[in-house]
């Protein structure tokens, strides 16, 4: 790694930056090194403003259950949007929101907070109360912040669920947070069609299970035909007419949870992450501001979806707690065509742009094939800097994405972080951190990383091993909800004697500069486009197809665009199918898979057998599954394999 090129931070750019030069990043480490508590209450106080201010820091009573600010007293939503009206920012653009048919609205800090009161008073006026839970599935739109925003302001702890998972998933998600009301849209748009939302809330709870709903609010996007249902759906437009523009805000604690998101783990069903409040918002404020060198006059654009983590803390939080204005965008990178990222760019003056690996290896392909949607045909002079999260990026997509994106002139910030992290843990800051292209580069000042052997003890550089946090931070994972000995389980296990955060990545550094690089999961995660997926998941809802499928064994392979792609092995119930029927059934159970839990999670490969390698005690060889997944020729040893005939079966994928 150290041979790759290193790129030094633009002269202009590291001497305004807000962290200028590494001389600065150093010595911020050397700060929150000296007195970590100190370092952290220093930050609080500067980034967030507090209704009762916090006198102690961090408790560590109740580890790993550790708790930030606990006695200060704050709203999010007054930090986001009152805080910057009253700082005279009231007419300064929130919000360039850019519609799927090219169609623009801008939204002032003083209209986002109007809508943000009236629909936290809409809330009030169907019961919601602080600490109620409320679900999100809506598609990108003002509406969906606000929604948030307005969450956060009377209390309730939202959990958006992303508008492209299935009836099933989202039901699993309405039940498991116990929630009293759904936000939802009568359709989605995007790429030109209109996808259906509300029908799919209507299917959740036909599903049975969703006890605790009351009720289900429509926001009408596209005025497309839907079922009604007059004892629970009620229409957001008529809710919030007449509401007051404005809604005292409900201080709550600290550690009040603003928010579940739901992710996958390697074993069970997807788990619900809990945030608190303050120190969430901390996080998500310094590091937009520090990551991002974000500055007044930025116009900063998140090409996330509000439905992960990266659109929670980079869209409808971290950019509104500065005061920046964002874009916000409700479509494809692909529609009208492969130029629109570009295009939008130009249109809106992006300064700083954050988006996935994926969409730029898929947009160089499309490029590189069609010249009319080449970057070079868009104006990108507005660009300053460039990130990129989700997944690894490879160097000779961080390349094309300096070089052709960036003018050969912008830094690249490769953020590494999670769900459960909050906001960005290793990171470059592009005023400070020379670049190696693939690397993440040096943990966010503050932020204890390292890499460990299985025992716990420090690996040292050059050698790979597991990346854990050894400190506890302000907006790390809270607890599972409703299973805080999942949390402990998956965390804060007893192979570190509980001590040390387990992110569930391997990682390495290099040997002259300590740099980070990911190495990819260590558990049975997989990361298709930036989307996690746990493999256990879609097995079990392969094998619910009872059907069909008698068993079936899921690994991820290598895919040039999507980072992984998912490969399913499975033995049907009926004898081994080849060609068309082995197609037609692929087709169907690609089908079901999408239905149990969202087009994302269908296996892109479908392998059948007679029988999955097993070994002589009945266990799945998910290593001889990984190799044959890539198309390798086995070299591994299958003289444990019970019945080596069934490798030649695999090797047909349809
Ligand atoms: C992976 C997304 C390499 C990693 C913010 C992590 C990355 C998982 C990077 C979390 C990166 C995220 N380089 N790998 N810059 N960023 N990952 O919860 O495997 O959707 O554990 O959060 O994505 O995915 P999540």
């Amino acid at each position: 790694m150290s041979e790759l090129a290193t790129y030094l931070p633009p002269a202009s750019l590291a001497a305004s930056a807000h962290v200028s030069g590494m001389e600065a990043y150093q010595r911020l480490c050397a700060e929150a090194e000296a007195d970590y508590e100190g370092y952290w209450a220093r930050l609080a106080r500067e980034f967030v403003e507090w209704k009762t201010p916090f006198t102690q820091v961090l408790d560590s009573s109740q580890a790993p259950f550790f708790r930030w600010f606990a006695d200060g007293e704050l709203n999010v939503s007054y930090n986001c949007l009152d805080r910057q009206v009253a700082a005279g920012l009231g007419a300064k653009t929130a919000i360039i929101f850019e519609a799927d048919d090219g169609q623009v609205t801008t939204v002032s800090y003083e209209e986002l907070l109007a809508r943000t009161c009236r629909m936290a008073n809409a809330l009030k006026s169907l019961g919601v109360k602080k600490g109620d839970r409320v679900v999100i599935y809506m598609s990108m739109s003002v509406e969906g912040v606000v929604a948030m925003q307005a969450c956060a302001r009377i209390g309730a702890t939202h959990s958006v669920v992303f508008g492209g998972f299935s009836a099933q998933s989202l039901r699993d998600r309405i039940e498991d947070a116990g929630a009293v009301l759904v936000i939802t849209a009568d359709e989605q748009l995007r790429g030109g069609k209109q996808l259906p939302l509300k029908s799919i809330v209507d299917d959740a709870i036909a599903l049975g299970g969703c006890d605790s709903l009351r009720q289900v609010v429509v926001y009408r996007r596209t005025g497309g035909q839907i079922a009604w249902h007059a004892d629970r759906d009620r229409w957001l437009h008529e809710l919030t007419e007449g509401q007051p523009s404005t809604c005292e805000p409900e201080w709550v604690g600290a550690e009040h949870p603003l928010f579940l998101l739901y992710t996958s783990g390697s074993t069970g069903k997807p788990k619900g992450v809990q945030h608190a409040s303050g120190g969430y918002l901390l996080h998500a404020a310094l590091t937009t501001k520090w990551t991002f060198d974000l500055k007044p006059d930025d116009v900063f654009w998140c090409t996330a979806d509000i439905g992960w983590v990266t659109g929670h803390t980079y869209i409808a939080y971290g950019p509104l707690a500065l005061g920046a204005t964002e874009v916000v965008f409700e479509g494809v990178p692909t529609y009208p065509d492969a130029a629109r990222f570009w295009k939008m760019i130009e249109r809106h003056k992006v300064s700083v742009f954050y988006t996935a690996p994926t969409a730029i290896r898929s947009l160089i392909k499309a490029a590189e094939s069609n010249d009319a949607v080449h970057p070079r045909h868009s104006d990108l002079s507005s660009l300053r800097i460039l990130g990129s999260v989700g997944e690894p990026i490879n160097p000779a997509a961080w390349e094309w994405y300096h070089q052709h994106i960036g003018g050969g002139r912008c830094p690249i910030v490769d953020t590494f972080w999670q769900t459960e992290t909050g906001g960005h843990m290793i990171t470059p800051l592009p005023g400070a951190t020379p670049l190696v292209p693939g690397s993440c580069t040096l943990p966010f000042p503050g932020i204890q990383a390292a890499i460990v052997d299985e025992t716990g003890k420090d690996v040292p550089n050059g050698q790979g091993g597991i990346l854990v946090v050894k400190k506890p931070w302000p907006s790390m994972i809270r607890t599972i909800w409703g299973d805080p000995e999942r949390f402990k389980k998956s965390y804060y296990p007893a192979d570190f004697q509980g001590r040390y955060y387990l992110a569930g990545d391997g990682a390495i550094r290099d040997e002259k500069t300590g740099y980070f690089t990911i190495t990819g999961r260590i558990d049975d995660v997989l990361n298709v486009s930036g989307h996690r997926m746990g493999t256990m998941e879609i097995e079990s809802a392969l094998v619910g197809c009872t059907e069909l499928v008698a068993e079936a064994a899921v690994v991820g392979r290598p895919d040039d665009t999507t980072g992984e792609a998912i490969c399913a092995f499975v033995v049907l119930k009926r004898p081994r199918p080849s060609g068309d029927e082995a197609k037609a059934i692929a087709k169907q159970l690609r089908d079901w898979v999408g239905k149990e839990i969202g087009p994302i999670a269908k296996p892109k490969d479908i392998r059948f057998g007679d029988n999955l390698p097993k070994t002589r005690s009945g266990k799945i060889m998910r290593r001889l599954l990984r190799s044959v997944a890539k198309g390798e020729a086995v070299t591994q040893d299958t003289s444990t394999l019970e019945n080596p005939a069934i490798l030649e079966q695999l090797g047909q994928a349809y």
